[in-house]
C-alpha cells in the first residue's frame, strides 16, 4: 500500500517529562489506522503534533512527519495553514463544543469552504449541500439556518465530519469522535467514517480508548502506552494474539459475544476454554 503518512515524533509540555517518546508509525493511502491507549497516554497530543498545533497548549514536538512527500516539521506556518483543513482534517470528541454556538450552520460551513477556496456564492452553496447529503443530513435552507443548539449531538457530529471532509483531505484525524454519542448513533457514525474513507480514498487516524469501535473500522491497530507504540498489527491479529499486557487487558475486557463476532473466535475460544477449566 502506498504510504501517505510516516512519522517519528517526540513531544512534551512546558517543564514536564516527555509525553511522546519517538512514536513511530505509517499510514497507507486509504487506510484506517486505529490508535488506542489509556487516558493520558498522549493520543490527543499526537494528533495536535501532526497538525503542528501543540504550541497552542504550550507543548513542543521534535522529529519528522512525512506527509505526501514533504516533512511537515520543516514547513513554514503559512504552508501549514494552507494544509490544515484542506489536506488534513480533524474531528474532535464534543461536536457541540467544536461548533460556534452563535453562528448558523450554513455560515460556519461557508467559512470552512472559503478558508481554502475562492468561489462564487453558488459554488460554495453547491459544495455545502453536496457534502451535507454525503453525511446524510438535510441540505435545505431550514437546516442551514439552524444554530448548533437546534441540532442533536449526532447531527452536530455529522456537521463536523462534513466540515472536516469538505475539501476531501487525504488524511482525517478523528480524536475520540464517537465518545459523546449513544451506541446507535455511534455505530452510524462509524459506518459513515468507513464509507467516507472508501469513497474519497481517505486515510483515517482513528483515535479512541474503545477497542471495539476501533476494531469495527480499522485495518490496523496501533497501541500507545507510556508514550510509545507498544504494538501495531492488523486488527484481527491484535484480537487473536494481543502481545502487550495493556492490549491483552483491553481485549479481555470485551464481552465474549462481541469478540466472537469480530475476531474469528480464536482468542475468544481460548478464553472460553480457560473459563471452563477454572470451574
Ligand atoms: N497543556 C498541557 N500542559 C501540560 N500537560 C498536558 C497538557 N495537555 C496534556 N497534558 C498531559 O499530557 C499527557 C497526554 O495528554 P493527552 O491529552 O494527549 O492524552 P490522551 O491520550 O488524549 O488522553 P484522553 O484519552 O483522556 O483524551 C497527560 O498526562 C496530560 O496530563
Ligand atoms: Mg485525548
Amino acid at each position: 500500500m502506498e504510504s501517505l503518512l510516516k512519522l517519528s515524533l517526540s513531544a512534551h509540555y512546558a517543564n514536564k517529562p516527555a509525553v511522546l517518546r519517538e512514536v513511530t508509525f505509517e499510514i497507507g493511502r486509504g487506510e484506517i489506522l486505529g490508535l488506542v491507549g489509556p487516558s493520558g497516554c498522549g493520543k490527543s497530543t499526537l494528533s495536535l503534533a501532526i497538525l503542528r498545533l501543540l504550541h497552542l497548549k504550550r507543548g513542543a514536538a521534535t522529529g519528522s512527519i512525512e506527509f505526501q512527500g514533504r516533512d511537515l516539521m520543516l514547513l513554514r506556518e503559512s504552508e501549514m495553514r494552507a494544509l490544515r483543513g484542506k489536506e488534513i482534517g480533524l474531528v474532535l470528541q464534543s461536536p457541540l463544543a467544536s461548533l460556534n454556538p452563535a453562528l448558523r450552520i450554513g455560515t460556519q460551513l461557508a467559512e470552512a469552504w472559503r478558508a481554502h477556496v475562492k468561489s462564487s456564492r453558488e459554488d460554495c452553496n453547491e459544495a455545502i449541500r453536496q457534502m451535507l447529503s454525503t453525511v446524510s443530513l438535510p441540505s435545505d435552507d431550514e437546516f442551514l439556518r439552524r444554530y448548533p443548539s437546534q441540532m442533536s449531538v449526532g447531527q452536530a457530529q455529522r456537521v463536523l465530519i462534513g466540515m472536516a471532509v469538505l475539501h476531501r483531505p487525504a488524511l482525517l484525524l478523528a480524536d475520540e469522535p464517537t465518545s459523546a454519542l449513544d451506541p446507535v448513533t455511534q455505530s452510524e457514525i462509524l459506518r459513515l467514517f468507513a464509507n467516507l474513507s472508501q469513497r474519497f480514498n481517505m486515510s483515517i487516524l482513528y483515535i479512541s480508548h474503545d477497542l471495539l469501535s476501533v476494531a469495527a473500522i480499522s485495518h490496523r491497530v496501533a497501541v500507545l502506552s507510556a508514550g510509545q507504540i507498544v504494538e501495531c498489527a492488523e486488527t484481527a491479529q491484535v484480537f487473536r494474539n494481543p502481545q502487550h499486557p495493556y492490549t491483552r487487558a483491553l481485549v479481555d475486557s470485551i464481552p465474549l459475544q462481541a469478540l466472537n463476532e469480530l475476531a474469528g473466535n480464536q482468542h475468544a475460544t481460548a478464553r472460553t476454554a480457560a473459563a471452563g477449566s477454572s470451574k
